[in-house]
């Protein structure tokens, strides 16, 4: 297995490329499912999840084709693939490949709006909470499914076409919002989600199912209505840049001091983030290509921050500015509010000797003067990524074993800081 080794201290100095978003990626490439014809995806990023997304597409029939490298495109570019399911084969999404990645349920959308039926495993818990799918199940019984669970898996039926309804979620929900918004392009009549997420990653799928055909009015509000239409065609999409990963550079950023432009990234998806880094003690300045993000000498400050559904801070950055405010001059305090077990790497960021309380959903933060490196566990993709920053912004030797889980989100991690100045290897095996 590989591990991560970084020698604290250095600070960042450079340019760093956002690459296109998994959470964006995800759903576009599963929305290929939706049409026989071709979606072409650009700016696709070289991830783990990506990957493991194309073999599951693979089983229901869905050819995937990466095109080869243009003129003036570098490595650090994303890659441009073409999806097509000209015959769904199978409609089953068994458990040995659901069970590896939550986000695979949601083929069960597009599955049952085209072929009437879909057989989909349970995802099952995973290490951030429970995240259970009767959302999914309610949006699609509203639509028109009758849906079974049995045997470990949701077997969803719609043999007469899905039928446009009023979809109210109880709570926010991105995963269950992009599957309505997908079946409903294909269902008879018009679709109303209510309560539906605001995400960013909404709106770009709702951009890309519009350039196929779909007709969606709304997406990043909370009300979005979509008119279904009979047939969904070929159609060419950018996935948007990684808001996520784009936040995740800038703490690094502030947590070593430096300078370091995020060539790509964009202001109108990540104000939150913006106002608490600059809280924090980070200069950040907004330009057309991205986002300079800056921290000289003075010390950082401590905050009060609580996860939300967007607009609101997201829960994907919680782990990364717990390890920046662990050295503030101060008391912080960071609220969960989406995933109940999403504080796993409060142990390892203590081995670090950060000190922080835990207290239900609320953890108190003590800023440190120092972090000193030591050998940390790598236990989801956000939690490990916290641990890198806490170890470049430490003193002496940090290892971060199982990195498994950070190529599933952060594309080509040790190039990138290393092109700025930081001291990071991969070690293999
Ligand atoms: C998406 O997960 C993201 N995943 C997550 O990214 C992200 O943390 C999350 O949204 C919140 O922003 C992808 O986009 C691939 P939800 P999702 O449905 O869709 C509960 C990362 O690190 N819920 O918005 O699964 C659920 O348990 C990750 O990249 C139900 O109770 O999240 C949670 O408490 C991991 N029943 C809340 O809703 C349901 O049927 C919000 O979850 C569905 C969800």
């Amino acid at each position: 297995m590989d591990r991560i080794r970084i020698v604290g201290g250095n600070r960042l100095n450079g340019t760093i490329p956002i690459s296109g978003a998994k959470n964006a990626a995800l759903p576009l490439m599963i929305a290929s499912l939706l049409t026989r014809d071709t979606l072409t995806l650009d700016n696709v990023p070289r991830l783990a999840d990506v990957a493991m997304l194309k073999r599951i597409l693979g089983n229901h029939g869905v050819d995937c084709m990466v095109l080869g490298k243009r003129t003036g495109q570098n490595g650090m570019q994303g890659e441009s693939i073409e999806l097509r399911a000209s015959d769904i084969v199978d409609t089953t999404a068994p458990y040995d490949l659901v069970s590896r990645m939550r986000a695979s349920f949601w083929v069960i959308g597009p599955l049952l709006a085209r072929m009437g039926e879909a057989r989909v495993s349970l995802p099952g818990g995973c290490a951030i909470g429970t995240r259970p799918v009767d959302f999914f199940i309610d949006a699609l019984k509203t639509l028109g499914a009758d849906i079974e669970i049995e045997a470990g898996y949701v077997i969803a039926k719609a043999k007469n076409g899905l039928r446009g309804a009023r979809i109210e979620f109880p709570k926010v929900t991105v995963g269950a919002t992009h599957v309505a918004m997908m079946a409903a392009s294909l269902a008879k009549g018009e679709t109303v989600i209510e309560n539906a997420a605001r995400e960013p990653e909404i709106v770009d799928l709702a951009a890309c199912l519009t350039r196929m055909g779909a007709r969606i009015a709304g997406a990043g509000t909370s009300t979005i209505h979509i008119d279904g239409v009979a047939t969904l065609s070929a159609a060419r999409h950018p996935v948007m840049p990684d808001r996520i990963e784009a936040g995740t550079y800038a703490m690094a950023v502030a947590a070593t001091g430096g300078d370091v432009f995020l060539e790509g990234a964009t202001t109108d998806t990540m104000e939150t983030a913006i106002e608490v880094l600059t809280q924090v003690g980070a200069e950040i300045t907004a330009t057309n290509h991205g986002l300079r993000v800056r921290r000289n000498g003075h010390g950082l400050a401590p905050v009060d921050v609580t996860t939300a559904p967007f607009p609101g801070f997201a829960t994907d950055l919680q782990a990364q500015l717990m390890a920046l405010v662990s050295r503030a001059g101060g008391t912080s305090h960071i609220r969960e509010t989406i995933f109940e077990n999403r504080f796993m790497h409060v142990q390892e960021l203590a081995r670090l000797g950060a000190d922080i309380h835990l207290d239900g959903q609320v953890a108190t933060i003590h800023g440190v003067g120092k972090l000193t490196g030591a050998q940390v566990m790598a236990t989801d993709l956000r939690a490990s990524v916290s641990l890198v920053i806490a170890g470049l912004a430490a003193e002496g030797e940090t290892v971060v074993n199982r990195v498994y889980h950070l190529d599933r989100g952060f594309e080509r991690i040790e190039e990138k800081l290393g092109a700025c100045g930081a001291a990071i290897e991969r070690l293999s095996g």
